[in-house]
């Protein structure tokens, strides 16, 4: 072996040997912190929660604050479910859209259509928007019986979570602009079911 080689190793092992010393195994357990060569925020004046303080900012002396009111757990259930979920507590889908339905809800059902559903639901909810030109396949068509025997929850879902291939809208639609839609593509439906007989007599003349 030569000498450089013999010095190295034994430099080598004496430097693990610090090494091992230093940030090892202690070989007995201690109440004192290990030495902290990056202590960082390790360790730092703070209030444990739900202990005292005597912080005169906080009149009630408590370390937490109360929640703001109204604040709702993550996951929690909702004050009103068949609104937010369009399902009642008991896990049955509303029949009956919650919210209003008049001309200026519907009105905002229509632009919000326009906006989300239209590009491949069409502007008739057919199934024959500008996307299918460009290779959007199975669209579904919003006339068909199933959905129009579906009750207004169901489209709510369908809107919030999407279905199979379809993407859910929860994110960028509001609740109240979802049950306008929801409105709108109801009114849509009506508009191919009409009859005659839906039409107030004295519009009977305007009937092309
Ligand atoms: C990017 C295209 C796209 C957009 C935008 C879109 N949909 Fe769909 N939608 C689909 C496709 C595709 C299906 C068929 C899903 C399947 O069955 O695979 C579908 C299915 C549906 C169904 C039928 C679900 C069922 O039970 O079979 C409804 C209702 C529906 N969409 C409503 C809407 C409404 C309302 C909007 C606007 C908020 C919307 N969709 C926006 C592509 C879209």
């Amino acid at each position: 072996m030569g000498t450089f080689l013999k010095y190295f190793l034994t430099l080598w092992a004496l430097g693990l040997l610090a090494v091992l010393s230093i940030a090892g195994l202690r070989g007995s357990t201690s109440r004192k912190p290990p030495i902290e060569i990056f202590p960082d925020m390790d360790r730092q004046a703070k209030l444990r929660p739900q202990t005292t303080t005597a912080f005169a900012g906080f009149a009630d002396s408590q370390s937490s604050r109360l929640h703001v009111a109204g604040t709702v757990a993550r996951g929690s259930a909702y004050e009103d479910n068949e609104l937010n979920t369009g399902k009642s507590a008991d896990g049955k889908l509303v029949e009956v859209n919650p919210l209003k339905v008049d001309a200026q809800f519907l009105q905002r059902g229509q632009m919000q259509f326009g906006i989300y559903c239209q590009p491949c639901h069409g502007a008739l909810g057919d199934g024959k928007g500008i996307t299918s030109k460009y290779g959007m396949g199975n669209v579904a068509n919003l006339h068909q019986e199933r959905l129009v025997k579906a009750p207004d929850g169901e489209f709510f879902q369908t809107i919030s979570n999407g279905k199979s291939s379809m993407m859910g809208y929860a994110g960028q639609i509001p609740v109240s602009d979802r049950w306008a839609i929801v409105a709108y593509v109801r009114a849509l439906q009506l508009s191919r079911l009409g009859t005659k007989d839906d039409v107030p007599a004295d519009q009977l003349g305007n009937i092309k």
